[in-house]
């Protein structure tokens, strides 16, 4: 089965967290979309779905699903997101399509985060996927001394027309290369307590309860 088939796979296996007539977390990316497209399929009766980009919420409009404001809930039963990698604990690295903000933000209105992904996200040390953080435009240069300074090296994103890419927050991102993330809460905290950090993309206060893996043989769910 290729990356794709597996991605369509646990998109559809997520269907089994969604409570009818709930309102459903809805993240990121190629392997969210499987999970948006199967929400269209299925019919599911729903009050609607909080979203973590602008990408998400056309898709969920799209699908006929209502798109709710974050203040308009209190909590969420479920988050489905995918991951640019997890580890055995369920933490993860996040925020390779840039919609890391949001992401936590709407993750941390849910009980549960569900993540959904093909086996080749599965890693035993998070670090080899350059580390996204979202940044001020200001700090650019005084973050990336900060990585060098322990050992990682931190470039700007750029879109294909070579500016630096605008998340849907008006922000950066800097991409770090070269950090073994060894104790992930530990360094999700150190970070986001610089000046300049808007979110970094390590999920370890709001990792992942669950994760559909989906393999070879099918779909692993790993608690
Ligand atoms: C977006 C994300 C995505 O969940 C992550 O990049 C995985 O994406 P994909 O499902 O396309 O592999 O964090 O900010």
């Amino acid at each position: 089965m290729d990356q794709d088939a597996l991605k369509k796979l646990v998109g559809r296996a997520a269907l089994d967290f969604v409570e009818p007539h709930s309102v459903v977390g809805v993240g990121t990316g190629s392997t969210v979309n499987k999970f948006i497209e199967a929400l269209a399929e299925a019919r599911l009766p729903l009050r609607g779905a909080v979203s973590s980009s602008v990408a998400s919420t056309r898709l969920l409009q799209q699908a006929g699903i209502t798109v709710l404001e974050p203040h308009e809930v209190t909590k969420l039963g479920v988050y489905i997101d995918g991951a640019d990698e997890i580890d055995p604990q369920g933490c993860m690295l996040k925020g390779g399509g840039g919609a890391l903000t949001r992401e936590k933000i709407v993750a941390d209105l849910a009980e549960q985060f569900v993540c959904i992904a093909d086996q080749s996200k599965q890693v035993e040390t998070l670090g080899a996927f350059p580390l996204p953080v979202e940044i001020i435009p200001m700090a650019a240069a005084q973050l990336a001394r900060r990585f060098d300074a322990m050992g990682g090296q931190a470039r700007l994103r750029h879109a294909a027309d070579g500016r630096a890419i605008s998340t849907d927050n008006g922000m950066h991102i800097l991409d770090v290369r070269g950090l073994q993330i060894t104790d992930p809460l530990a360094l999700e905290r150190e970070i986001s307590a610089w000046p300049g950090v808007v979110t970094v993309g390590i999920f370890a206060r709001n990792k992942a309860q669950v994760c559909l893996l989906g393999t070879g043989t099918g779909v692993q769910t790993l608690r």
